[in-house]
């Protein structure tokens, strides 16, 4: 089901999510929304545990898998992310997102570790799995972020195999958008949900990772937020962590994830942490805040998380304890 129809139709049922073989169901706590806010769900925790932008329940449960197999927090972000990647029906990451105005689907991702170590791609073509190859440039070459065909041709000498990644639907969306050829950012739909996730495990060593085929329709050679260390992601194994969603120009003109993690450091829970991030972005002189969504998850070394967006419906997957849900986000636009 498409994020978008996923979203409405929660919304007016109270779902509850069906998690492999269990059935998770999803706390009512106000008359607007069928889910746990996050405030509800604050408190520290036990570890390990695994947090994703949107509702990626298959994503965080591969994660925690990962984690259970022995693996480690590095290991769980990648294996999380590449389901999404990997997943034609969600047109916002990876194999199936929606291409650019001139019909080129180019991804950009970007990972982190608990040692501050770093890797991403840009405009990334024909390679379903970019975190993967981000993560081969942290850890096979003297970079930080590969671009282009030089990104592509190193993913290919790594074994990586080209392939279109323009899907019949995605490409049948961009056929009807060339029509009218209109751009603009529209909230919390499939053109703005880069996925991004954060893993902590029992130690409270953190990394994660994001991923993204970016704005759909963006300008041939556009990259946003989502490969950009400090905007997109950041890790800081003494303090915590943040990815962020949403539109990627906003997020970079405040180097976002660093500064929450900044905030975090300066004593700061990550839910004031992410709070703060966005209220920098709509206290901007002349923020046109209500025509794009912004955004933040974030995890404190204790375990302690947080998210908040500018509107309504974003939302975050967190699976700990057992428990694998969807904990909706709550939001500064209100009025
Ligand atoms: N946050 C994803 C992008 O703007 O490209």
């Amino acid at each position: 089901m498409k994020r978008r129809h996923f979203i409405k139709n929660a919304s007016l049922t109270g779902v509850g999510l069906a998690v492999g073989k269990s059935l998770v169901s999803c706390t009512e706590t106000n008359e607007k929304s069928p889910f746990k806010k996050t405030s509800d769900v604050l408190e520290k925790g036990s570890l390990p545990m695994v947090i994703a932008t949107w509702h990626v329940i298959d994503a965080t449960a591969k994660a925690m898998q990962v984690l259970q197999a022995g693996g480690n927090v590095l290991d769980a972000v990648e294996q999380g992310c590449r389901v999404e990647e990997a997943n034609e029906k969600g047109q916002s990451v990876g194999k199936g997102g929606l291409p650019d105005r001139d019909g080129n689907v180019t991804l950009d991702a970007c990972i982190m570790d608990k040692h501050g170590n770093c890797g991403a791609v840009v405009y990334l073509k024909d390679i379903t799995h970019a975190v993967s190859v981000a993560r081969k440039v942290m850890e096979d070459t003297p970079h930080v972020m590969l671009a282009g065909e030089g990104a592509k041709q190193f993913a290919i000498s790594n074994g990586f195999v080209p392939e279109d990644l323009l899907t019949e639907a995605s490409k049948e969306a961009w056929e009807k958008w060339k029509v009218e050829a209109k751009y603009k950012p529209i909230i919390n739909i499939e053109n703005h949900d880069t996925i991004g996730m954060l893993a902590i495990d029992e130690n409270g060593d953190i990394s994660g990772a994001c991923t993204t085929s970016g704005l759909a329709y963006k300008m041939g050679g556009r990259v946003g937020d989502s490969p950009i260390i400090g905007s997109g992601l950041f890790v800081d194994n003494e303090i915590g962590a943040c990815v962020a969603t949403g539109l990627g120009e906003e997020v970079v003109k405040t180097v976002g994830s660093f500064l929450v993690v900044e905030l975090m450091r300066q004593g700061k829970s990550p839910q004031e942490a992410c709070e703060e991030a966005i209220t920098r972005i709509v206290n901007k002189p002349k923020s046109d805040y209500k025509n794009f969504q912004v955004g933040y998850i974030a995890v404190n070394k204790q375990g302690e998380t947080g998210s908040y967006a500018i509107h309504q419906w974003f939302s975050m997957t967190k699976f700990q304890n057992g428990v694998n849900e969807q904990i909706q986000s709550d939001y500064f636009n209100k009025v």
